[in-house]
Formats: C-alpha cells, sequence, structure tokens
C-alpha cells in the first residue's frame, strides 16, 4: 500500500525549514489503484462549492471506504510521520476530521491561501495534471524561523515555493504555520484529485534536551480549516 521513506529521521531538519516534505511515489501501484477504486466509489458523495468539489466528512468517509480508515491509523505511516516531522502526530480525536477528498476539475478551479486547521497534513495524490502548465500547483510559504517575524502572503512573495506532484506522489504539510494555495486548472479536461489525512501533533518531550526538531509551536492554530 505504501512505499515510505528509508531514513525518515534524516528529513526531519528539511521538513522543518520548508513546512512541506515531497514524499514521492508513497503509495505504492497496487496501493493507488485501491484508493482510486475507493475514491470513484465516493466521489459521487462529494459536494461542489468554491472552485472544487469536495468531501469533508471524515466519519463518512470511513463508513464507506474501510481501507482509507485503516490506512490513516497505519502504524508504520504514525511512526513515520513522526520521524519526519519530529513531532508525536496522533489520530485527531474527532473523526470527521481526519480524512477528506478533494476534486479540481473545471477550469479555474482553486483553493486561495490559506492555513489549515491541524499542525500535520498528509496529502496523497490520486489524480494530477500531467504538465505543470496545466495548474493544480502547490504554492507555499515557509514558515517563519521560531522567535521571527510574521512572514504573510504575499508579503513574503519573494519565498514563495511551488511544487508540481504526480498521482501515488505525497506531501507532508506543516499546515498550521505553513501559508499555502493550489493554483488554479488552466484548461478544462485536467483534474487534481487529492485524499488528505490530518492529525494532532505535539512537541515531542526529549529527556535533558530541546523539544522536538520540526520547528515552529503545535497549539491550536489561527487558520482556516480547510485543506488541499
Ligand atoms: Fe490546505
Amino acid at each position: 500500500m505504501l512505499s515510505l521513506p528509508y531514513r525518515a529521521g534524516e528529513l526531519r531538519a528539511l521538513f522543518g525549514r520548508l513546512g512541506y516534505l515531497r514524499l514521492p511515489r508513497l503509495l505504492t501501484d497496487e496501493g493507488l489503484a485501491a484508493l482510486r477504486a475507493d475514491f470513484h466509489r465516493l466521489e459521487k458523495l462529494t459536494v461542489r462549492s468554491e472552485h472544487r468539489r469536495c468531501l469533508l466528512d471524515g466519519r463518512l468517509i470511513a463508513r464507506e471506504s474501510p481501507l482509507i480508515d485503516r490506512l490513516y491509523a497505519d502504524p508504520d505511516l504514525l511512526s513515520c510521520l513522526c520521524e519526519l516531522s519530529g513531532l508525536d502526530a496522533a489520530a485527531l480525536p474527532e473523526p470527521d476530521q481526519r480524512h477528506a477528498l478533494d476534486v479540481l476539475h473545471e477550469r479555474d478551479d482553486a483553493h486561495t491561501p490559506h492555513t489549515d486547521g491541524h499542525p500535520l497534513v498528509l496529502v496523497l495524490f490520486l489524480e494530477a495534471p500531467a504538465a505543470p502548465q496545466d495548474g493544480g500547483l502547490l504554492e507555499y510559504v515557509p514558515p517563519p524561523p521560531a522567535g521571527g517575524g510574521d512572514a504573510g502572503w504575499p508579503a513574503a512573495a519573494g519565498q514563495v515555493l511551488r511544487a508540481h506532484h504526480a498521482p501515488g506522489d505525497a506531501y507532508l504539510l506543516r499546515g498550521d504555520t505553513t501559508l499555502h494555495r493550489v493554483t488554479p486548472l488552466r484548461r478544462s479536461g485536467v483534474r487534481r484529485a487529492v485524499l488528505s489525512f490530518a492529525y494532532a501533533a505535539r512537541e515531542r518531550q526529549l529527556i535533558g534536551g530541546p523539544s522536538g526538531a520540526a520547528g515552529g509551536s503545535a497549539g491550536r492554530p489561527p487558520g482556516l480549516p480547510s485543506r488541499s
């Protein structure tokens, strides 16, 4: 189902600096096919609003797809997220907020700049435009260093980074402190369909040392609750 990164802890500093970490081909071919099959069943339940189709009721997703629910709480995945982030990642206590489906499918469909309502968000790509020129790209502003000022959008436009992903790829985002958006689809006939997992997190308490190395606070964020 998953091809988890080897030596995940070595990616922690990069994640702490960027607030983002690309996880290429996190889904195996079999895993992608299985999730797509469930997604195609669930897509009919999505509702269109604000330039996208989405299904935000994680409880309904879990009921309709035990596979997604199992994957969300997979112990190996959770352990990997802890290693990557330096945080104690844990399933959200609210089942309805754990997973969401999101589909951009019409020209100009997009996500406007926002932060997420949870500290760790894992986004799994089920479908994506093949060419970056077709849009649907993630753009994000790395969070300011701990103790630094507030770098907001678009004031920090010089620091905007951009990422293109293929089906089967994933990324981990420090969702509460990393301002991000998804660029508009540039033409009809292309789609971006993702499954997003949200996790609670708290700083790791290291005996005799400072707290975890991912940077930033794991407190409840002030940002918007939407995910992408
Ligand atoms: Fe988001």
